[in-house]
């Protein structure tokens, strides 16, 4: 923050040099040279101000997710499309766990909206485990949280029975019950 204050001062710095300059044809022979003098270190300052700018945002403690993380609204997100792997539920909510995150769980339609538009992105992605279960309980669809399915969204589970028990989100906002031992892609959310 306090750099790029700095910064906008040069700029207007340089500014008001120039328009002195502009405005002045007869001032003293060396009080222009004084002025094209601080002029020149202001431009010298603010490629300076600019080059630390660079050499910060470059730096990789400034990254705000590990790479290949997409970034959104303060949280980290992992599709693992990239990877061109499917797993079953179980083994990617391990995958996420072990990256310190856990199976997305979707917490209002801006998020349901950029998920989505992933989705859309990598066009070869026809649903993505997320973390919803009802294997605890048949028909009792819990979060990764703990919480109820209609917690955060009025959304139902299509398909639900017996034997599918882990939730998959598809195109159109539809999460559908599937096969735990099904394999996919999956999405891993955590906070940075
Ligand atoms: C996932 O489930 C399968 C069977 O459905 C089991 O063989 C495997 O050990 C489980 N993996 C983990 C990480 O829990
Ligand atoms: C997960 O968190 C632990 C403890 O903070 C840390 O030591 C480890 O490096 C983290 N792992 C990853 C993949 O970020
Ligand atoms: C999808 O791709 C477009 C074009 O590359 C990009 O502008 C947009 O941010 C992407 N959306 C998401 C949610 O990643």
């Amino acid at each position: 923050m306090e750099s790029s204050q700095g910064h906008g001062d040069d700029e207007a710095k340089t500014e008001t040099l120039a328009v002195i300059l502009a405005a002045a044809p007869e001032a003293s022979q060396t009080s222009r040279q004084e002025l094209l003098e601080q002029l020149q270190q202001c431009q010298k300052q603010q490629r300076d101000v600019n080059l630390m700018l660079h050499t910060v945002t470059q730096d990789s403690r400034c990254r705000l997710c590990p790479e290949k993380w997409l970034w959104w609204m303060g949280r980290c997100y992992f599709f693992s499309v990239g990877l061109q792997e499917n797993r079953q539920w179980n083994e990617s909510a391990e995958f996420c766990r072990r990256h310190n995150s856990s199976l997305v769980v979707i917490e209002d339609s801006a998020e349901m909206d950029f998920i989505q538009g992933v989705m859309r992105n990598f066009s070869q992605v026809p649903f993505l485990w997320v973390g919803l279960t009802d294997a605890k309980q048949e028909g009792q669809w819990l979060w990764g949280d703990g919480r109820a399915v209609q917690h955060y969204m009025q959304v139902m589970v299509e398909w639900d029975s017996d034997h599918r028990d882990c939730a998959d989100l598809r195109g159109g906002t539809s999460l559908f019950a599937a096969d735990c031992e099904e394999y996919g892609p999956w999405a891993c959310k955590k906070e940075y």
